[in-house]
């Protein structure tokens, strides 16, 4: 396996670390199917690469959210379906950018700290089985590039299931 996460000095974009990350992980799941070891490293290499406030992945289990492998600080266990950020895009099968988590309805606040987020399911046979959370300390920190490229990894998640 790779020694660490490599992004170069020259990428100062968001995108282009996203497309030099993209890859590197793909490289580090290849050899393995273990959905939580990949969702382990996946949140590492994403908050390393990137520098997120707090990443990670919440899995269905008997029909509410429970909190898996992140990096960040510590975070709710459980979220019910069609609740907060997670629970709605669980519910409506579709990546939710939020700009400003004080505006969405029944947001669900971990951090104090958290001002947007972007969250992406992560499907098997066309059910949500997790999805992958991703905070910001700033306000408006997502678009469609973050979109973009989470949803590849996700994608990889995905065949890998
Ligand atoms: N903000 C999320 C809850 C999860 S934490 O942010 C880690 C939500 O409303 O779904």
């Amino acid at each position: 396996m790779a020694e660490g996460i490599f992004i170069s000095e020259q990428s100062v974009l968001r995108e282009q670390r996203y497309a030099e990350l993209l890859p590197q992980v793909q490289a580090l799941i290849a050899g393995e199917k273990d959905l939580i070891a990949n969702m382990a490293n996946m949140a590492a290499a994403l908050r390393e690469a990137l520098g997120f406030f707090w990443v990670g992945f919440y899995l269905v289990k008997n029909n509410e959210l429970v909190l898996g492998p992140f990096q960040g600080p510590v975070a709710c266990t459980r979220i019910a379906f069609g609740k907060g950020v997670c629970g709605t895009s669980w519910k409506e099968k579709r990546v939710i950018i939020v700009d400003d988590v004080d505006q969405f309805p029944g947001h669900i606040t971990c951090s104090s700290f958290s001002r947007s987020e972007i969250v992406v399911p992560l499907l098997r046979d066309g059910e949500v089985v997790a999805v992958l959370d991703v905070d910001s300390d700033q306000l408006s920190d997502f678009n469609h590039t973050d979109e973009r490229f989470l949803t590849e990894m996700v994608k990889m998640l995905e065949q890998s299931l």
